[in-house]
């Protein structure tokens, strides 16, 4: 992650309250830290909350986390969590929604219960986590931006993909652009960014998979993007001056083929 576009989100974002979904491992824990970094104040949530506790230290930050337990399939968990984070700072103006997961498995054969939690998880409560940040952002009427961790996986459905996992990060790139033309047609400051990455090496693979040794093998084949590296595409599209809004970033490993 370039210095430059933590100054510049610095000098645009500083003291501004950001929430992160997911960031008890991977890409959302990278970008809590870099946001912390960025002098933002961060709410984050997760299911393992001894997996999120910590971050605001580690940053050198505490004072500035905030770290609640919810999961997100829950409605009644996810307006908690923000109403939550909105009595300790009031209002949030940036929102990462990152939390996902996705499990491998055919459509003649899977388990609807995984389609279910993907479509929960991925689709729905980043729907409902957008609502409840518009109606913060809503109040306090300023600058605000909305990012989506989608995947490469809602641009192309790679052989031996998991067609409802892609469907899911389809569904995130229409919401996107569908979020974009009503920002856009109520006049609000709210930009909507989509970021999109192939390969990152994380705890994904291990539950898409269903074991650690089946994900040491699909990070081993090939140089992964690590989590700093989206992290860093997040800082980008924060970075950029009020009248110019990223829509999606697409992000591969060089060596990824697919
Ligand atoms: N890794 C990749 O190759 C890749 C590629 C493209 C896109 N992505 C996307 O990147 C995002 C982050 O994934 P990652 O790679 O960082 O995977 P990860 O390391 O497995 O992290 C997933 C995060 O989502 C959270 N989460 C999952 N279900 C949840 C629930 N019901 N309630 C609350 N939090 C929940 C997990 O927290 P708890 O388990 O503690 O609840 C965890 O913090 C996802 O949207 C994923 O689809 C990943």
């Amino acid at each position: 992650m370039g210095d430059n576009e933590l100054n510049s989100t610095r000098q645009r974002w500083g003291g501004r309250v950001a929430v992160v979904t997911g960031a008890s491992s991977g890409i959302g824990r990278a970008i809590t830290l870099s946001l912390l970094k960025a002098g933002m104040r961060v709410a984050v949530c997760a299911r393992r909350l001894e997996a999120i506790e910590g971050l605001g230290a580690e940053a050198g930050a505490p004072e500035a986390f905030f770290a609640h337990r919810a999961d997100l399939r829950a409605e009644d968990e996810i307006a908690g969590f923000f109403q939550a984070a909105r009595e300790r700072w009031q209002g949030v103006h940036v929102l990462v929604n990152n939390a996902g997961l996705g499990f491998a498995g055919e459509l003649a054969s899977q388990d609807s219960d995984q389609w279910r939690e993907m479509l929960e998880v991925n689709v729905l409560a980043l729907c409902i986590c957008t609502q409840q940040a518009l109606a913060q952002m809503n109040e306090h009427n300023e600058e605000s931006h909305i990012i989506h961790i989608g995947s490469m996986g809602g641009h192309r459905v790679p052989p031996g993909s998991n067609g409802v996992y892609c469907a899911t990060k389809f569904a995130v790139r229409a919401l996107t652009e569908s979020l974009r033309q009503e920002m856009h047609a109520t006049q609000r400051p709210v930009r909507v960014t989509n970021i999109s990455p192939g390969l990152v090496e994380t705890g994904f693979a291990t539950h898409y998979a269903g074991s650690t040794d089946a994900a040491t093998k699909t990070y081993g084949a090939l140089k992964c993007l690590q989590s700093e590296d989206i992290a860093g595409a997040v800082l980008y599209a924060l970075a950029q001056p009020a009248h110019v809004q990223i829509h999606d970033i697409l992000v591969r490993p060089t060596e990824q083929g697919s």
